[in-house]
């Protein structure tokens, strides 16, 4: 059996993403009829598409079964896949990070950051994180009660925390922005570089040159950190060794790039779509303004509801069986977290909104050795920018019609204009 060809296509479709119902009810006939099955879209090569939760977190639970390195771990089409290999000499994806490859080297990379990322570590960060949040929000009501809060305040606060903990300037904040929205964000005209509907090949084009110029910037970086250290993460990767060796170019510009662009834009997108649930829902902005201790909670069913990476793809590295259904070796498959975390059999009413989900097990930070690294931060950061908000804001509202990123990838909301009283 293979999905039915419309709903194959829809689920590599950026625009049912930016639409947001049309990939839900995709999701959800899939889920209630064919939860793990196999997709063909048009210049695709097959790939199964996992929907629901606990598939999911069997395949994660198995990381030698199923690898990150030997397909590309981002749905591309056949023949964006045949080019990174050619261009790559023989490597599956554009960059080699922690979240491209298995086994030791998966291991050795994650360990680099890993210490410096887990909830004790991030805590003394948070008067920092208050500090730019603080900056924030005070700009925000300088905007005199409306605002864009997806381009005013979301994509750039998270930018700011990170850069500040990575050791970039800000005056490289905005280069760093808009090369991140160039390679996720290359299927929409608003936000890629020719402000066109690109075809899949432009759209690759488009990531490599922002990637490539990504490069030559954290080059230098390398050099400067080595021959003076600081302490942040950027001068940790930079001077971090593996069984005596420093890491090797394409290591260490995988691992700058895949922090810098993977650890804002997702943050933003979440944070971004908590307003918009807030701003759409009166009651809920007053039973959080009313008990503060549901901000943790707000963060996490926020992160569920946004979902800001859609997919990971995995290759199975020897025949076996998944939920009833033999998997091939060298078969690819798409762990989609967006249906997911929107699955029946684990979440009631997964289409409300609700801050009383027992021990929400939303799958938003990934599962298994390659969940989030940067998860603790991007709570504490969601966290703390909420606390100042519901410190001044008496009220919010939508003030026009908020829009989501054309994109299969990294996405979320991109405008969300609100109208809001200072308390
Ligand atoms: C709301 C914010 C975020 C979301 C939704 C998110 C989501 C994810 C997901 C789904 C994965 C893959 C997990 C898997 O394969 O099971 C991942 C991996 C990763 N994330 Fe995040 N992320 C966020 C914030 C961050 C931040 C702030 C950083 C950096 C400080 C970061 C750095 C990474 C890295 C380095 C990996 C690769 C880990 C590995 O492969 O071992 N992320 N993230």
């Amino acid at each position: 059996m293979t999905l039915h060809q419309s709903l194959a296509d829809t689920i590599v479709d950026g625009r049912a993403y930016a639409d947001g119902d049309r990939i839900d009810a995709v999701f959800r006939q899939v889920r209630a009829e064919t939860p793990l099955d196999v997709a063909e879209p048009e210049g695709y090569d097959p790939f199964w598409v996992v929907s629901r939760h606990a598939d999911i977190k069997e395949i994660e639970r198995q990381p030698d079964l199923f690898h990150n390195a030997d397909r590309s771990v981002v749905v591309q089409t056949k023949a964006n896949a045949a080019k990174i290999r050619q261009m790559t000499g023989g490597e599956a994806n554009m960059v080699r990070s922690v979240v491209s490859v298995d086994g030791k080297e998966h291991k050795d990379l994650r360990g680099v950051l890993f210490p410096h990322l887990t909830p004790r570590s991030v805590r003394p960060m948070e008067e920092q994180v208050r500090k730019i949040a603080c900056e924030f929000v005070n700009q925000m009501l300088e905007f005199g009660g409306e605002c864009d809060f997806a381009k005013q305040v979301a994509f750039l606060y998270p930018l700011r925390v990170l850069m500040a903990f990575m050791g970039v300037p800000r005056e490289d904040e905005p280069m760093m922005l808009k090369l991140t929205q160039e390679i996720f964000s290359g299927n929409d005209p608003e936000l890629n570089r020719s402000g066109k509907q690109q075809t899949p090949e432009e759209v690759l084009q488009a990531t490599l040159g922002s990637i490539a110029e990504l490069e030559n910037y954290f080059l230098d970086v390398t050099a400067r950190l080595r021959d003076t250290p600081d302490n942040g993460l950027n001068s940790l990767i930079a001077n971090a060794r593996i069984d005596g060796e420093f890491l090797t170019r394409r290591q260490l510009l995988g691992y700058y790039i895949t922090a810098a662009t993977a650890g804002h834009d997702t943050t933003s997108n979440a944070t971004a779509g908590i307003m918009w649930a807030v701003a759409e829902r009166p009651q809920l902005f007053e039973q959080v303004r009313q008990d503060r201790s549901l901000i943790p909670a707000l963060v996490d069913e926020g992160v569920r509801w946004v979902t800001p990476v859609k997919h990971f793809m995995r290759t199975a590295t020897a025949d076996c069986e998944v939920a009833g259904q033999k998997i091939a070796k060298g078969d690819w498959l798409m762990l989609c977290y967006s249906s997911a975390n929107r699955d029946e059999l684990v979440f009631d009413d997964p289409f409300e909104f609700r801050l009383d989900r027992k021990d929400n097990a939303q799958l938003g930070f990934g599962y298994g050795v390659h969940v989030c690294l940067g998860q603790h931060l991007a709570r504490l950061e969601m966290r703390v920018l909420m606390e100042e908000l519901f410190n001044r804001l008496a009220s919010v509202e939508l003030s026009g019609t908020p829009a989501r990123t054309i994109s299969n990838f990294v996405c979320g909301p991109k405008r969300v204009p609100i109208r809001f009283k200072a308390s």
